[in-house]
């Protein structure tokens, strides 16, 4: 079988599928209030055009698990259908989605039900005018809903993913641990990377690993948890003894790039082999002009051999991908 190497010896089998690059919050770090020019309608992959590409990758490439991205994937008016969809191929992949959760109170059930086994959240703050600062939208209370319908459909283990700002929630991280613990989510605080889409990150303003555990380790005991890491971003420590856990993604301090096991694939069907790459493979013409499966594959192949070995956030040369984390998928 054909599977997705590039040349330093790693080998993707965790696709990440943006299915769009709309989303229904405007967080400050993420985009601008007025929000960005959309994709067109006629860029955007079909639902069958997305099921077809998820089967050569999970059927012919090796591909395992698929995480539906977005944007926000629930703004996505198939969502349910690809869902299903995906879980009805020859080699079902262990299928997930990261979510703001807005709405999700609403279709947590179907999704669970069409076979989307596990969501992660993204939710920086459980303070209604905090909230309302950082997304610019007053919906606070519809996230935690969409979250409590989560778990009660069984899409867990619930992750809750928050990125940390200074002066704005960085001060709130213990109350966030202390809420997700009670709740049972499996909280994970993220180091900011350069992905907005107003180029205004900056390496000082970002609140790094090791202040994210000097500042928890104020008020909780944290041992680091002794489960293999294996290509997950997040390192494990156990809190107060366990059971419950907290994560911390280190993404630009202590990058995981050489166990990554990532591809991407963004709503108009460019496969992106890193996050920070800075080109992209055409699919959607092929895909469109007839090609077969096995051409389509080959070139999904040859896609990942310009890999390259890592972020590189650090280097002088270090140049922002042109397209933001929302249309490339988080
Ligand atoms: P699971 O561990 O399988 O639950 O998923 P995940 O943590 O990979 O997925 P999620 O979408 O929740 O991503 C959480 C955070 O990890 C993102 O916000 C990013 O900060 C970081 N992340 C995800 N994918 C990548 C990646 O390919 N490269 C880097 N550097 N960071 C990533
Ligand atoms: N750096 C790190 N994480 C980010 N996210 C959005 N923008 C960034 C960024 N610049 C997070 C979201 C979500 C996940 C998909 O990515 O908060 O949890
Ligand atoms: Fe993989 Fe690129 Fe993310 Fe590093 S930055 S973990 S190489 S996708």
């Amino acid at each position: 079988m054909m599977q997705l190497s590039d040349s330093y010896g790693r080998v993707a089998t965790d696709l990440r599928v943006s299915l769009t690059d709309r989303c229904n919050l405007r967080c400050n770090y993420c985009m601008p209030a007025e929000g960005l020019d959309w994709l067109p309608d006629e860029s955007v992959l079909s639902d069958d055009e997305v099921v077809r590409l998820v089967d050569i990758a999970t059927r012919l490439l090796g591909v395992e698990s698929v995480r539906f991205t977005g944007g926000e994937p629930l703004v996505r008016r198939g969502l349910v259908g690809i869902v299903q969809a995906t879980a009805a191929l020859a080699h079902r992949p262990e299928m997930s989605m990261t979510t703001n959760a807005l709405g999700l109170a609403r279709s947590a059930d179907a999704l669970a039900a069409a076979g989307l086994d596990r969501i992660n959240a993204s939710l920086d703050t459980i303070r209604a005018e905090t909230f309302a600062e950082i997304t610019r939208r007053d919906r606070l209370h519809d996230v935690l809903e969409g979250l409590r319908a989560a778990k009660a459909a069984g899409l867990g283990p619930v992750k809750v993913n928050a990125v940390l700002l200074r002066g704005v929630n960085d001060d709130q991280s213990p109350e966030l641990l202390r809420w997700a613990l009670a709740e049972g989510y499996h909280l994970r605080f993220i180091e900011q990377m350069p992905l907005d889409a107003q180029h205004a990150w900056n390496r000082e303003a970002m609140i790094t690993a090791d202040e994210i555990q000097t500042r928890l380790e104020k008020e909780f005991t944290l041992s680091p948890a002794v489960e293999p890491r294996g290509s997950a971003p997040a390192e494990l420590f156990t809190v107060d003894g366990g059971p419950g856990t907290v994560g911390i993604i280190a993404s630009v301090t202590r990058p995981f790039c050489g166990d990554c096991n990532r591809v991407r694939l963004t709503a108009d069907g460019q496969v992106r082999n890193c996050l920070f790459a800075r080109s992209e493979s055409d699919l959607r013409a092929p895909l469109r002009a007839g090609a077969s499966d096995e051409e389509i594959a080959e070139r999904w192949v040859t896609a990942m051999s310009s890999k390259r070995p890592g972020h590189g956030i650090d280097d002088p040369s270090f140049l922002q991908p042109t397209r933001p984390m929302s249309a490339i998928g988080g």
